[in-house]
């Protein structure tokens, strides 16, 4: 048995399962949920069943949860903070299910046993608006202090999927070892974090932490390289189909193909359709990287991988495996049969290295420090009140807007 005891931890809305691939040392899930059973059967052939919960997370009780985690991981549904879902907000359906997070976190730390550690991850759209400032008083109502990293996954693999992780631990900690002086010093605060940063009030300001956590200096793994010749569960376009998705280029996307067909070798590139005022129009990089992948439900459309060699251009569907890949996923990780399912949840899904990296240099050193007794709290009690009131009408206006 290993010296050092493995931190228990929650993941809320843990769709795959790929929060626990990314967290393999040192942790130990006790608990996850999600309410869609297709994802749930394949957090099951992935993980141990037995930690497993099917169901509403508005459903779950306080006495559900096993006691001593660490952590609560919660990726709640992004749909309703993105550009592509019309950004209706925190107050919506989908996203709105944070409440039922936050009242259970609520209820866990009225019974003294809210887990230290609390990281919330979503979309770059919750930096934005309103929402964020009700966000931050629902973390300081759990008596926590709190900052936020926006951190592109293309610093870690082949894609561009900005992600905001926001990082709460209990206020009574002392911290000051693994954060920064500012903004300045951080390298994952750039004018967004910011800008939500300024759009608090001073006490909120006051629990605000820019949190340390170094920039990855390995190369990222090349874009060729995850690119199957014969790939599985999708075939290459007829030459009529790629003609045609050709002719819904403009001119400057026809020029990137141009100039990788003057290119030795292969070019691989990505392309999207989009729906344009005058109808359909298709996009193409060849910078290296796929555009982020997303779930059909957020509106956008999905990847088509092109292939420039030798003068000639082949397209087709991204393979499951490939999105995989993509998301930082092993070889070994057990996909959906369906590729509608398998695209859905890697477009939902977490970057693993991205996640690996953050806890390496922030997550678990924080979680040394959390397990440890602590002084007396530094958020005063009559803001604590004041931060609780207003989160928990912002909880019960979600849930009355649900039934
Ligand atoms: C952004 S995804 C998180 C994916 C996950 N982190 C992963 O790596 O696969 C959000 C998840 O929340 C789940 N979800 C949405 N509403 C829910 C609810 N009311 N109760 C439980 N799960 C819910 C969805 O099924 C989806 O899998």
């Amino acid at each position: 048995m290993s010296a050092v005891q493995a931190l228990g931890y929650y993941d809320f809305f843990a769709g795959v399962g790929m929060v626990e691939v990314a967290l393999t040392t040192g942790w130990h899930c006790v608990w996850a949920n999600d309410f869609d059973p297709k994802k749930a059967a394949v957090y099951c052939a992935n993980h141990d069943p037995k930690v497993f919960h099917l169901g509403d997370v508005a459903e779950v009780q306080a006495e559900d949860l096993p006691p001593g985690a660490v952590m609560a991981w919660a990726s709640f549904p992004c749909q309703d903070l993105s550009l592509a879902g019309w950004r209706r907000g925190m107050a919506a359906d989908r996203s709105g299910t944070f409440w039922a997070f936050w009242r259970l976190m609520r209820e866990l730390h009225a019974k003294g046993r809210r887990p230290p550690l609390i990281v919330i991850e979503n979309v770059a759209g919750l930096l934005y608006g309103p929402d964020f400032g009700g966000l931050c008083e629902a973390l300081a109502a759990l008596d926590m202090q709190f900052g936020a990293l926006l951190i592109d996954a293309e610093r870690f693999v082949p894609q561009s999927r900005p992600r905001v992780f926001i990082v709460a631990a209990d206020a009574r900690a002392d911290v000051s070892a693994l954060t920064e002086r500012d903004h300045e010093d951080s390298p994952w605060s750039d004018k967004r974090v910011v800008a939500a940063y300024k759009s608090l009030g001073s006490r909120l300001q006051e629990q605000w932490r820019w949190w340390r956590l170094p920039v990855p200096k390995s190369p990222i793994r090349p874009i060729e390289s995850l690119i199957f010749d014969e790939p599985i569960g999708v075939s290459w376009h007829s030459e009529a189909e790629t003609a045609h998705l050709l002719s819904l280029m403009s001119p400057t996307n026809l020029a990137k193909i141009e100039r990788a067909k003057q290119q030795p070798g292969q070019s691989v590139g990505f392309l999207y359709r989009r729906t344009r005022v005058d109808g359909q129009r298709a996009e193409v990089r060849f910078d290296g990287l796929s555009g982020c992948l997303r779930t059909s439900t957020g509106g956008s459309s999905r990847q088509t991988v092109v292939v420039v060699e030798d003068g000639a251009v082949r397209t087709r569907l991204l393979a499951p495996r490939e999105a995989a890949r993509l998301m930082g996923l092993p070889e070994g990780f057990r996909l959906p049969d369906r590729y509608n399912d398998a695209y859905h949840a890697m477009g939902d899904g977490v970057v693993v290295p991205v996640v690996s990296w953050l806890d390496k240099h922030l997550l678990t050193p924080l979680a040394r420090k959390l397990t440890i007794p602590y002084s007396a709290s530094l958020i005063p009690l009559s803001d604590r009140r004041q931060f609780r009131d207003a989160a928990d009408s912002r909880a019960r206006l979600w849930l009355a807007s649900k039934s």
